[in-house]
C-alpha cells in the first residue's frame, strides 16, 4: 500500500520504519531540516540493541492521495493537521494519539474521510530527527471510528513484523478507556510530585491519592471490574517502576504535556454527567501551572 506517516516523532519513525518492510511510504514532518534529515539518511530504528537503517520519503506540506494516512501527532497538533486534512481528496486516515479528547475533535469533524482510531502499546523514543529506539514491544489496536468505515484492507497491514503487529478490532474504545485509566493515574501524579511510576504503590500516600484518580475516573467512564482495572494500574506501576512517566518527562523538558488529552477529557465528560471529581481538578490545575513555569529541576 501507498501510506502517509504525519509526524515525525517517536510513534510517526516508528510505524514508518517497520511498514516500510511492505509498503511504500512518506513520512510528513512539520520542520523542512527534519525531512532533509531523513530523506538524507533514512530512519535509523533500534530494537534489541541491533539497529537498522531503512530509506523513506520525507516532506512537509501534506499533499496527495495515499490507500493509508496515519496521523501520529500528539493531541495539541492534532487542530492544524486536522485542518490540513480537510484540503485533501477523500481518503482512509488512522489516528494514533493518546488519551480520548480527540473522539470528541473528531465526532465534530465535517468530513468526507474514512476514520479510523488506533491504540498504541508500544514504548518508543526519539534519539534524534531519523533515530528512534523500539523501548517496548506491544500492539498497535485499531478499527473504524465510523461503523460504515469499512476494513477490508486490514490484512495488508497485518504482518509487517513479529515486533510491530497491527490487530483490527472493533473493541478499540475499551482499549483505549483502559489505557487512559493507566495514564491518568501514573502521569499526572508522577509529574507533580517528581517521582518514578514505582514510588506510587511503594508509598502508601502516593498510592492513596492515585486511587483517589482511579475512583473518579472508573465512575467517569462508567467502568465495570474495578478490582482487576486496579490490580492492571498496580501491575503497570510494578512494570514500569524505574521509569519516569511521559507526563513527567514532558515537565522536565519543558514540553507541552498531554494533560488535555487525558485528564482535560476525563473532566469534560464528568461535566456532561454532572460528576464531582475534585481529585482530577486538582490535577488539571496544577498540571497547567506547572506547564507555565517549566520546571527542569528533576534528576
Ligand atoms: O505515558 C507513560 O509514561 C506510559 O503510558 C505509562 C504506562 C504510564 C508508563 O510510564
Amino acid at each position: 500500500m501507498k501510506i502517509g506517516i504525519i509526524g515525525g516523532g517517536a510513534i510517526g519513525m516508528l510505524c514508518a520504519s517497520y511498514l516500510s518492510k511492505h509498503h511504500e511510504i512518506t513520512i510528513f514532518t512539520r520542520r523542512k531540516e527534519q525531512a532533509e534529515e531523513m530523506r538524507a539518511s533514512g530512519i535509523e530504528l533500534t530494537v534489541r540493541g541491533q539497529t537498522f537503517r531503512t530509506v523513506v520519503d520525507a516532506q512537509t506540506g501534506l499533499k496527495g492521495m495515499y490507500d493509508l494516512l496515519i496521523v501520529t501527532v500528539k493531541y495539541h497538533q492534532l487542530q492544524d493537521v486536522l485542518n490540513e486534512l480537510s484540503t485533501l481528496p477523500r481518503q482512509r486516515i488512522l489516528f494514533l494519539q493518546n488519551g480520548m479528547a480527540h473522539l470528541l475533535d473528531l465526532t465534530k469533524w465535517k468530513t468526507a474521510h474514512q476514520l479510523y482510531v488506533g491504540v498504541v502499546e508500544h514504548g518508543a523514543m526519539k534519539m534524534t530527527d531519523h533515530a528512534v529506539i523500539h523501548t517496548g514491544i506491544g500492539l498497535i489496536k485499531w478499527g473504524p471510528f465510523h461503523h460504515e468505515a469499512s476494513a477490508e484492507f486490514s490484512h495488508e497491514l497485518e504482518g509487517a513484523s513479529d515486533d510491530f503487529k497491527m490487530v483490527f478490532t472493533t473493541e478499540w474504545k475499551k482499549v483505549l478507556e483502559e489505557k487512559l485509566l493507566v495514564n491518568v493515574c501514573i502521569n499526572p501524579l508522577t509529574a507533580l510530585l517528581h517521582v518514578k511510576n514505582g514510588e506510587l504503590i511503594s508509598n502508601p500516600s502516593y498510592e492513596h491519592m492515585m486511587k483517589c484518580a482511579f475512583d473518579e475516573s472508573v465512575s467517569i467512564l462508567q467502568m465495570s471490574e474495578k478490582e482487576r482495572l486496579w490490580a492492571h494500574v498496580v501491575s503497570i506501576c510494578h512494570k514500569t517502576a524505574d521509569n519516569q512517566s511521559s507526563m513527567l518527562q514532558d515537565i522536565v523538558r519543558g514540553r507541552q504535556t498531554e494533560r488535555k488529552a487525558i485528564v482535560g477529557y476525563l473532566l469534560t465528560k464528568a461535566q456532561t454527567q454532572a460528576i464531582h471529581a475534585p481529585y482530577l481538578t486538582f490535577f488539571n490545575r496544577s498540571l497547567e501551572v506547572l506547564e507555565k513555569k517549566q520546571t527542569k529541576s528533576f534528576e
